[in-house]
């Protein structure tokens, strides 16, 4: 049974073979109306739960459209309305049943000790919908995405502004190691990355540097990626974070210093004129809104490699 946890969980080979699908079944359905079936409907008279701890937009919505596109069905279910590890309803119970009930799990998690609790319990396959500690599938469809505008992202350079130490940056420094590209991370030393994930990217030979200097972290860039300055689970003074990230702000200045062809990316939802200026998330080299549509086709072969 495959889980789609972390990206350090899969090798090169499958994350690649994972990509390569979602641009063959993107293309391959051009002109087609949004919801309507792949003509191979791989999900047919399947189903997926879908568990959200915390608020979305695009996880929720692409992963419905997605199942809908391989022909099946999806229910999402609000853990204050079922019985989710509360009550007299231990996890592991919630998850034998879910078991018997769907095919594939998609949680979204501020913990993330419930992904691998739940996961242990299930029979089915479970997909990480975001957690405290990763965000793999929308680094799946960044790597689609960014492919899409610049070609093979091997050996490419790739710029993160902010917040070093949070999901985003950390599936992004495990996909580095994966898909061999350069990563440069701009923060301050308080919220660099974490020394397990430093140690994890020494171990995978990742062409990573770590810089204090903006303008260090975006020179010959190929793509800047900021996120939010406060994450969903951070449980910080607000008001100092934003000061101490201040400089790191992804602003025309900064682009400017990257390659001329450098895209932007954010995973959105965005903190306009804190992590990025309207300038740049609106300007012509942000290509966020092809971001949150690629979510729909990565996460179909993500589903698709859950099942095989
Ligand atoms: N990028 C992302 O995961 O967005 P949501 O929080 O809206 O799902
Ligand atoms: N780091 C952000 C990502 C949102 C998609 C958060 O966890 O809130």
């Amino acid at each position: 049974m495959k889980n789609f946890i972390n990206i350090s969980d899969l090798s090169s080979k499958e994350l690649r073979a994972i990509i390569d699908e979602a641009k063959i079944r993107k293309l391959n359905r051009k002109n087609f109306n949004k919801s309507a079936p792949d003509k191979d409907k791989p999900f047919e008279g399947k189903s997926m739960a879908m568990i959200f701890e915390k608020p979305s937009t695009r996880t929720r919505m692409s992963f419905d459209i997605a199942v809908k596109q391989l022909g099946g069905s999806t229910i999402i279910l609000n853990p204050e309305g079922i019985h989710y590890g509360k009550g007299n309803e231990t996890l592991k119970d919630t998850a034998k049943v879910l078991t018997e009930y769907v095919d594939v799990v998609m949680l979204r998690t501020s913990s993330h000790k419930n992904l691998e609790e739940f996961g242990k319990h299930l029979e089915i396959p479970i997909i990480n919908g975001l957690s405290d500690q990763s965000h793999p599938c929308q680094i799946m469809s960044d790597i689609l995405t960014f492919e899409e505008k610049m070609g093979p992202i091997e050996g490419k350079t790739i710029s993160w502004l902010g917040d070093g130490n949070n999901n985003m940056s950390n599936s992004l420094i495990e996909a580095a190691g994966k898909f061999g590209f350069k990563l440069k991370i701009g923060c301050p030393k308080k919220y660099e990355p974490s020394k397990k994930i430093i140690n994890w990217a020494k171990k995978n030979k990742v062409e990573l540097l770590v810089t204090k200097k903006p303008e260090e972290a975006v020179k010959d860039s190929d793509c800047i990626m900021t996120d939010k300055w406060i994450s969903m689970n951070d449980k910080v003074n607000e008001k100092i974070k934003k000061k101490h990230l201040k400089n790191y702000q992804v602003n025309k200045g900064l682009m400017s210093k990257a390659k001329n062809n450098a895209i932007f990316m954010h995973c959105l939802p965005v903190g306009r004129g804190e992590e990025v200026t309207n300038e740049v998330i609106d300007g012509k080299q942000s290509v966020v809104w092809l971001q949150a549509l690629n979510r729909v086709h990565a996460q179909k072969s993500i589903i698709k490699w859950c099942l095989n």
